[in-house]
C-alpha cells in the first residue's frame, strides 16, 4: 500500500465515522439541551419561587449598578441607574436562562437573541410572548422580590 493509498482509505474511514456525528450534531443544535449555566444559556428548568424572598443587595452581583442575578426562576438587575428589575427567567422561545444587558437595559437570550424590555416585553423574537414582570421592594440592603 503506497502512502497516497493508505491516506486515501483512512481520510475516508474518518468521514465514515465522523459526518453522521456532524449531521446529527446540527440536528439537535436547534434544541433545547444546553449545558451552560447561570444565565449564560441554561435551559434547565429552574424551580420559580412560590413565596416572596429576599436577596442581600450589599455584596455579589446586584451590589453594583448593572449588576444580575437568577434566582428561584427569576433574573434580578439592577440598572445603571439603581433601579431593581425582576422579571421570569426563562426565555419563553425555548426556556433559556436570559441574560441582562445593561447597556441596553433589556433582557437577551443567548440561544436567538430574542430581547425584551426592562419590564419583560418582548422587543423581538423568535419568542413568542412577554416575560412575568415582579415588583421589588428595597429596605436598606435587603430587595424583596414579590411573588
Ligand atoms: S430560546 Fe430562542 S430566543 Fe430564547
Amino acid at each position: 500500500m503506497t502512502r497516497k493509498e493508505f491516506f486515501a482509505r483512512v481520510g475516508f474511514g474518518a468521514a465514515t465515522v465522523l459526518l453522521p456525528a456532524c449531521i446529527a450534531g446540527l440536528a439537535t443544535s436547534c434544541s433545547s439541551d444546553d449545558s451552560n449555566t447561570g444565565g449564560s444559556g441554561s435551559s434547565t428548568p429552574t424551580p420559580t419561587a412560590s413565596s416572596n424572598f429576599t436577596v442581600d443587595t450589599s455584596t455579589g452581583p446586584l451590589a453594583t449598578n448593572g449588576g444580575f442575578i437568577v434566582m428561584k426562576g427569576i433574573i434580578i438587575a439592577r440598572t445603571t441607574t439603581g433601579t431593581f428589575l425582576a422579571v421570569s427567567s426563562s426565555c419563553t422561545h425555548e426556556g433559556v436562562t436570559l441574560g441582562y444587558d445593561n447597556s441596553g437595559n433589556v433582557f437577551v437570550c443567548p440561544r436567538h437573541n430574542s430581547q425584551f424590555t426592562s419590564t419583560g416585553t418582548v422587543i423581538s423574537g423568535p419568542a413568542p410572548s412577554n416575560l412575568k414582570q415582579y415588583q421589588t421592594t428595597l429596605s436598606g440592603t435587603t430587595l424583596t422580590v414579590i411573588v
